[in-house]
């Protein structure tokens, strides 16, 4: 079984190792076009050593974003504003990809250090949420969203089929759609956040419609060779797991078949009563699950213990890559970090931007 360090390939795609940096809002954009703060923090990463580098979620259009700082891709600026990122990544012998996002009745929120509340309507910076149904998650978001039309959903679809079209032009090689966290999607897919009675709710089949619906529309303007992607919350730590787990594998198995190339398993947050039983390695068992009765290859995150946990989950086969994300933020070259601890060949180190590498490997 290959390990942390052998490259792994999807479709056209090869990166160098199975590290993939997980997408992590920075809320630092302004009407959604990315500065300074995302150019090095990008260019970081990739010069860090990940294989992949996914880019934060990044919204379809302002009303999808989490917070005003959040990243977008609807317009030129933003897209102008990515470009050199793009181009940054891809030299520093990374593998560029960007999340595709809608926040659902999460969106206008203050940024998570300034309150991570609903901000009160008619205040600047806030927005009316939509979901597809007027079901407000809880908590400290409060809002009750706009129940979404037919014409809502089609709308949304389209959004996002034009930044995925954005997103090919500027070169992105890997894209992934958010169909997790309790955002849009994962408020389609979930009866918590879900009461609808036309065919977006009630049945699985019926919850479903708006992903697959989603993932067909992008998969015809996604390159064929280029991995299409998502990330899915199978579970919600809420009430029962093993139905929506079930439930999920058989909306994976669809997505599969028409088009989708990866998964990345992940968690529901879309209650605020959920008993996630945190813990090293959390999701391994449950992603293995997923991987093996879908067929997909993936990968999750989420408390992977260290280089010898993530490397462990791909060698027992449970995923194909790992996705990395707080200890990035902790030690952006966390690759490097990886490769002392697992004791690499001089092979593997060789694949690592050589400036660092060189002097790390020889004098380990
Ligand atoms: C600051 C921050 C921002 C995040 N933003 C996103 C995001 O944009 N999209 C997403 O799918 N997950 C997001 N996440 C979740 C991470 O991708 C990752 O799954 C999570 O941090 C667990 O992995 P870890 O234990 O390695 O940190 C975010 C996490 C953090 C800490």
């Amino acid at each position: 079984m290959p390990g942390l360090f052998d490259t792994f390939s999807l479709k056209d795609v090869t990166l160098r190792n199975r590290i993939a940096v997980s997408p992590m809002c920075q809320y630092m954009s302004n009407e959604g076009v990315a500065n300074d703060w995302h150019r090095v923090h990008y260019t970081s990463l990739a010069r860090g050593g990940a294989g992949l580098v996914v880019l934060e979620a990044t919204a379809v259009s302002p009303e999808g974003r989490i917070s005003w700082g959040d990243a977008g891709l609807w317009n030129d600026e933003q897209a102008a504003a990515l470009k050199p990122i793009v181009q940054a990544i891809k030299s520093w012998g990374a593998v560029p990809g960007i999340q595709l996002a809608h926040a659902g009745r999460k969106g206008s929120a203050n940024r998570p250090w300034e309150g991570d509340d609903h901000i009160p309507a008619g205040e600047s910076n806030a927005w009316e949420t939509i979901a597809p149904s007027p079901v407000p998650f809880g908590a400290n978001l409060k809002k009750v969203p706009h129940e979404m039309s037919l014409g809502d959903i089609d709308r949304v679809q389209s959004d996002t089929v034009r930044a995925a079209s954005r997103a090919r032009e500027l070169g992105f090689e890997w894209l992934q759609l958010h169909f997790a966290h309790g955002y849009l999607a994962q408020n389609f897919w979930s009866p918590l956040s879900n009461q609808r009675t036309d065919q977006y709710g009630g049945s699985a089949d019926n919850r479903g419609r708006y992903l697959l619906e989603t993932l067909m529309a992008v998969r015809k303007v996604w390159p064929e060779n280029k991995p299409l992607t998502a990330r899915f919350s199978v579970v919600e730590f809420h009430g029962d797991d093993e139905c929506m787990l079930t439930e999920s594998i058989d909306l994976l198995k669809k997505m599969k078949a028409e088009g989708l190339d990866s998964v990345d398993v992940s968690i529901g947050f879309n209650t605020p009563d959920a008993k996630i039983p945190w813990g090293p390695n959390l999701l391994g068992d449950i992603a293995a699950r997923v991987l093996r009765e879908t067929g997909l290859p993936g990968t999750t995150s989420w408390y992977i213990d260290g280089p010898e946990g993530a490397d462990r989950l791909i060698r027992e086969g449970k995923i194909d890559f790992a996705s990395i994300g707080r200890p990035f933020l902790e030690n952006p070259h966390w690759a490097y970090h990886a490769a002392k601890v697992l004791k690499i060949d001089n092979a593997a180190w060789q694949t690592l931007p050589a400036p660092y590498a060189h002097w790390l490997a020889r004098y380990r």
